[in-house]
């Protein structure tokens, strides 16, 4: 069996709920304490084992280009003022993984931004990492999501259970039990933003699919959806029920940093255990006296 070796993370999404900061700062480069949101993608991939990665941008978005290159100003900088750890550390990133990035020329959907990667794809199982979905834990997500395709063959939506009020938001799956216990779960249909009586269950989607090739000729196939945009969950509805697809209910925990709370929430997880402001940082919370 061939080795995943490609991500994509699209990018290109218009960041509405992060008005107004999104008008000129991309919210995949705002930051968890000092780094910005694309880098813990872009590092939960290269950890899982991902040697290419296709960022699908779009105007406005040139930081995130820019992140990924060298920095000749500062490494100079760094260089004349014996400060050789950071030097080393910002010159990693660039150097460890092959970034590349396309751009989705309107925001016409998910869905439409996933068939931009096409070419770079090529005919192997990818898997796809929502730019805007921050998932830590022990195991890479990517890396739970890669072993339960080497278990089953067929392409792998990460889910979680969530609640009534987000799932009208999400997607929700129709599933039956693989093996409950290690959370693997058959998917035989899903929807799009349903309404409560539409749902099948609880289990969303939540920022990581593995999509086997098939996807693309499906996407091509796929008419605009909710919100007149072209939806991946309408093309991997068609590709449960072609070619089969598995539901892991990943272990991790997972922000949603395309919205205020999710950056504050990631925000304050990381501070408590970041090692240069925890102490700080615990002591003007308890400062606060919340209860
Ligand atoms: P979201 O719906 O969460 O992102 O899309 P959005 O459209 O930027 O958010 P709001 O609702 O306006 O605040 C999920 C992912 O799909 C990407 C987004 O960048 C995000 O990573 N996306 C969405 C695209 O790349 N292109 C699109 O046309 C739409």
């Amino acid at each position: 069996m061939k080795k995943i070796t490609k991500a994509v993370i699209p990018a290109a999404g218009l960041g509405t709920r992060m008005l107004p900061i999104a008008r000129t700062v991309p919210k995949e480069v705002l930051p968890i304490v000092d780094r910005p949101v694309i880098e813990y993608l872009v590092q939960e991939a290269v950890d899982s084992g991902i040697t290419d990665i296709l960022i699908i941008t779009n105007r406005g978005k040139g930081a995130i280009e820019d992140y990924f290159d060298f920095s000749p100003e500062y490494e100079a900088a760094l260089l004349a003022k014996g400060r050789e750890d950071t030097y080393n550390e910002i010159r990693e990133l660039p150097q460890k993984v092959n970034v590349q990035f396309i751009r989705q020329k309107e925001p016409k959907g998910l869905g439409h931004a996933v068939n931009c990667a096409r070419a770079f794809v090529g005919n192997e199982p990818f898997v796809v990492l929502y730019g805007d979905d921050v998932i830590m834990g022990d195991v890479p997500c990517c890396r739970q999501l890669i072993n339960t395709y080497e278990k089953y063959k067929k392409s792998v939506a990460g889910v979680k259970a969530v609640s009534d009020e987000l799932i009208v938001k999400y997607c929700s799956l129709g599933v039956t039990a693989l093996d409950e216990a290690l959370g693997e779960y058959d998917i035989y249909d899903m929807i799009e933003k349903p309404s409560l009586d539409q749902k099948m269950s609880n289990f969303s989607i939540l920022g990581r699919v593995l999509l086997t090739p098939e996807i693309f000729d499906i996407l091509d196939n796929t008419p605009p959806g909710a919100g007149n945009e072209i939806q991946l969950t309408d093309a991997m509805g068609t590709l449960c029920k072609s070619y089969g697809m598995t539901a892991l209910d990943f272990k991790g925990k997972r922000y949603d940093m395309g919205s205020k709370l999710g950056f504050l929430t990631a925000n304050i997880d990381v501070a408590l255990q970041h090692p240069e402001v925890s102490e700080d940082f615990k002591k003007y919370l308890k400062s606060l006296n919340l209860n």
